[in-house]
C-alpha cells in the first residue's frame, strides 16, 4: 500500500465535518494535480476534493514554469473547493501562512508564493480559480496546489527530470528532512492538509486580514534589498492590506502585485 494512503483516512475524518462532500484521492501518477482539478472544475465539478499524486509528469509552477518532483521524496497535492470571499486578494499568502504554521517555526515565506527554509526554497504554491460549474452566485472553484520537498532534492536530480539550466534554482533547494527528520510524505500531508482546509474557510470569511500579522512574522524579504523582474531595485517593506509587496524604490513606495513581476533578494 502506498505510504500516502495510510494517512488519507485521518485527513478526511478531520476535514469532512466542516466541508460536507469532501473527498480525498491518491493517484500513482498524473500530469498535474492542479491541471486535473481545473479540468474537473471546468467540467462542472464543484465538490471539495483533495487530490494527492505520488508522481506528477507535468507539474506546473507559477509564471508558466514547470515543477519537478520525485516520487516518495516530494509531496504534491491540490485542494479544490468552492469559495466566495469578499476579496481574493492575499489568498496565496494566506495559504503560505497556513503551511508555515503547520510545518515548523523555521519556515519563512518569500512573497508571494514560496516557502523557504534557511534561505533556500522548500516548496511552492500555485493558486488557480475556475468560474464554470454550478457554483452559487459569486463563488468560484479555487484550486490550491502545493509542492513540498520532503527529502532534500539535489540539483542534478532536478536537471535529470527535464529541467533546463535556466529553470533550475540558483541554490540547491531545501527539504523538510532537514528539520522534520524522517518525516514521510503521508505524515506531512496529515500535518498540513486539515489546517489548510480550515484556513481557506477562514480566508473566505475574514479575508487576508486574518493572516496579515502572521505573514509579517514569517516574511523572508522584510527589510531586504530586492530586485524586481522589470529591473527595479528597492527595499522590501512588508505587504499592504491586499497582500501586495511594498517596495521602497528611489521613486517612492511601489505596491507590487504577484501577476506583474517576480522578485528576488539582491
Ligand atoms: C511554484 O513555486 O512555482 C509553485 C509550485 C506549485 C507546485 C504544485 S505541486 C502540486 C500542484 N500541481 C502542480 O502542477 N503544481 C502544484
Amino acid at each position: 500500500m502506498s505510504e500516502l494512503l495510510k494517512h488519507v483516512e485521518a485527513v478526511w475524518q478531520s476535514v469532512v465535518p466542516t466541508l460536507p462532500g469532501f473527498t480525498v484521492e491518491v493517484l500513482p501518477s498524473i500530469d498535474s494535480t492542479n491541471s486535473e482539478l481545473m479540468r474537473r472544475a471546468r467540467n462542472g465539478l464543484m465538490e471539495p476534493v483533495l487530490l494527492v499524486a505520488e508522481e506528477q509528469t507535468a507539474g506546473r509552477g507559477r509564471l508558466g514554469k514547470g515543477w519537478h518532483s520525485r516520487r516518495g521524496q516530494s509531496l504534491t497535492f491540490s485542494l479544490a473547493l468552492p469559495m466566495a470571499p469578499a476579496s481574493w486578494s492575499g489568498l496565496s499568502l494566506a495559504v503560505g501562512v497556513s503551511l508555515a504554521n503547520s510545518l515548523h517555526a523555521d519556515v519563512r515565506l518569500k512573497w508571494p508564493n514560496d516557502l523557504w527554509l534557511h534561505e533556500r526554497k522548500l516548496g511552492g504554491i500555485l493558486v488557480e480559480t475556475a468560474s464554470q460549474g454550478e457554483a452559487p452566485p459569486g463563488a468560484r472553484m479555487v484550486v490550491v496546489g502545493i509542492g513540498l520537498n520532503v527529502a532534500r532534492p539535489d540539483a542534478e536530480a532536478v536537471a535529470g527530470l527535464g529541467g533546463t539550466p535556466s529553470a533550475l534554482p540558483a541554490m540547491a533547494p531545501a527539504g523538510l528532512a532537514e528539520i522534520l527528520v524522517g518525516a514521510t510524505c503521508g505524515e506531512v500531508l496529515a500535518q498540513v492538509a486539515p489546517a489548510l482546509a480550515r484556513d481557506l474557510q477562514a480566508f473566505e470569511n475574514q479575508g487576508f486580514a486574518a493572516f496579515a500579522q502572521r505573514f509579517a512574522q514569517r516574511d523572508a524579504l522584510q527589510g531586504r534589498g530586492v530586485q524586481l523582474s522589470d529591473g527595479t531595485r528597492g527595499t522590501a517593506c512588508g505587504v499592504d492590506d491586499d497582500g501586495a509587496l511594498q517596495v521602497l524604490t528611489e521613486h517612492g513606495m511601489r505596491h507590487v502585485t504577484s501577476s506583474e513581476v517576480s522578485v528576488r533578494p539582491c
